[in-house]
């Protein structure tokens, strides 16, 4: 990726790199675009979403259960509160049974570890407000005051980072029924009284405390990144924030910025573009297709399985893409075997084929449907080739790579070198090793010597 600069430097420096240090960003869109990823995150390519709060005790429908009980109501929300709750029951009552009695972060984060992710984001606070770290700005709402009585965001940000992994924090910006909100929303967005009182302080010192190696920014839909102060608060973060060289941030930061301003791209929920994106982007997606929160009723037909899980992730990362697999954790602080079953699956194949993806970077072709679909990425001097069905025949065609005398194809996995045969005018075909060898998941190889 091209090394840029802030525009106000390339206007003074003849040299040719200007990479972060030194660099301060304007609280303007032009300047904070400017800014390079820091590499760690292109690298990683593999992250766990975490989304954990109140909403995991009533475990019905989803983390936007509140909402869909009393502020948009969905009859189903409205019966399931009618039939198991007494008349009255506010949702924060909720919160005395968030208890994350059995929370392990240590446990955790070696799940997460296992599963191959590099990073791990956890929500800090979702759109129902509810902190999972003792926010001074959230009085009685939030982790310790209340419910577990333990601060989320601190002990498994300790644990995560013990096994070396990034950590990264999700933000709702707005928050359904926050007073100030509601009353800056009255307004039409012109006073700002619920930024200056509660969003910037608790985002300051939710960095100055926890150092997040990212920010994941949500719920800005509603009002312009000018009503957040969201160009301020990244400048801060980018010029003096204890994270200022390391944070990553997406692009959720006001009304339109989505797929245009940040850091890197999250374009909409589950995006899943077609070709190469210009921009670095991230596919975030969940184990449980209906749900980002835990959810008491969810059927196996409903999850996302382990083969459906390596395809969309190679796709994505041949995509340039990075990818964020979410699963939602029990009020108890469980993560349900099913969502431990995918992680653990997910890195027993990175094991083997992470080779092919980690650090990677899209090749001149990123997939092709010749005799079967395959996937491209490449590293160095290498090209790999993902191809995640079981071929009908022992030898398969690729299209797209140009052979030289010095090429060799190997396996991910399997020692020994590949026959193959160079096609006119490109192409190779090559002879897999057939039989009880093949996973069931797909397969990796490395072109050595091919353009
Ligand atoms: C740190 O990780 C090691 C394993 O690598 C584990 O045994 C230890 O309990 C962890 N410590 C914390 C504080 O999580
Ligand atoms: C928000 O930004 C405006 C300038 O655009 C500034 O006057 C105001 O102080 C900022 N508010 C906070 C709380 O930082
Ligand atoms: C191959 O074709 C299938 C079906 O049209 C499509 O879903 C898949 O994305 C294609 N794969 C590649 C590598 O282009």
């Amino acid at each position: 990726m091209p090394v840029q600069c802030p525009p106000i430097w390339k206007f003074f420096l003849v040299v040719t790199s200007c990479a972060g240090i030194g660099a301060r960003y304007t609280p303007d869109w032009d300047s904070l675009d400017s800014r390079p990823l820091p590499t760690w995150y292109d690298e990683a390519k593999v992250g766990i979403f975490v989304h954990w709060g109140v909403f995991a005790v009533p475990g019905f429908g989803s983390e936007w259960f509140w909402w869909h009980w009393q502020g948009e109501p969905y009859a189903n929300y409205v019966e399931f509160m009618k039939k198991n709750y007494p008349p009255g029951f506010t949702y924060p009552e909720f919160a005395h049974d968030f208890r994350a009695q059995f929370f392990d972060p240590d446990e955790w984060a070696e799940l997460f570890e296992a599963s191959g992710a590099k990073y791990v984001v956890l929500t800090s606070k979702h759109h129902e407000g509810f902190t999972t770290w003792g926010s001074p700005h959230s009085w009685n709402w939030n982790s310790v005051d209340t419910g577990p009585h333990r601060n989320l965001v601190e002990d498994l940000g300790v644990a995560i980072r013990n096994r070396s992994l990034h950590y990264g924090l999700y933000n709702s910006l707005y928050e359904w029924f926050h007073p100030l909100y509601l009353s800056d929303k009255q307004s039409g967005f012109k006073t700002q009284e619920f930024v200056s009182n509660k969003l910037l302080p608790e985002l300051h010192d939710l960095v100055t405390r926890y150092k997040p190696d990212l920010i994941w920014s949500d719920g800005d839909w509603e009002a312009p990144a000018s009503y957040w102060n969201s160009t301020q608060f990244l400048a801060w973060l980018y010029n003096d924030s204890p994270v200022k060289d390391t944070v990553v941030t997406n692009d959720r930061w006001g009304a339109g910025c989505s797929c245009k301003h940040g850091g890197y791209y999250n374009c909409e929920d589950k995006y899943t573009p077609g070709q190469l994106p210009k921009h670095k982007w991230e596919k975030c997606t969940s184990v449980d297709t209906f749900s980002w929160g835990y959810r008491r009723t969810m059927r196996l037909e409903e999850l996302l399985d382990l083969p459906s899980i390596i395809q969309d992730l190679v796709r994505t990362v041949a995509l340039g893409g990075n990818y964020l697999l979410n699963v939602g954790p029990t009020a108890e602080g469980t993560i349900p075997p099913v969502f431990e079953e995918r992680l653990r699956g997910l890195g027993g194949w990175l094991k083997v084929n992470g080779e092919a993806v980690y650090a990677s970077r899209p090749w001149r072709v990123q997939g092709e449907n010749t005799t079967l679909p395959v996937w491209y990425t490449s590293k160095g001097s290498q090209v790999y080739a993902f191809l995640l069905a079981l071929p009908s025949e022992s030898w398969i065609k690729l299209a797209a790579p140009i052979a030289s005398p010095i090429t060799k194809v190997t396996l991910l996995g399997y020692t020994g070198l590949l026959s193959w045969i160079e096609l006119q005018p490109s192409g190779l075909m090559v002879q897999l090793p057939l039989g009880p060898f093949f996973n069931g998941y797909g397969w990796t190889l490395r072109l050595d010597g091919v353009k």
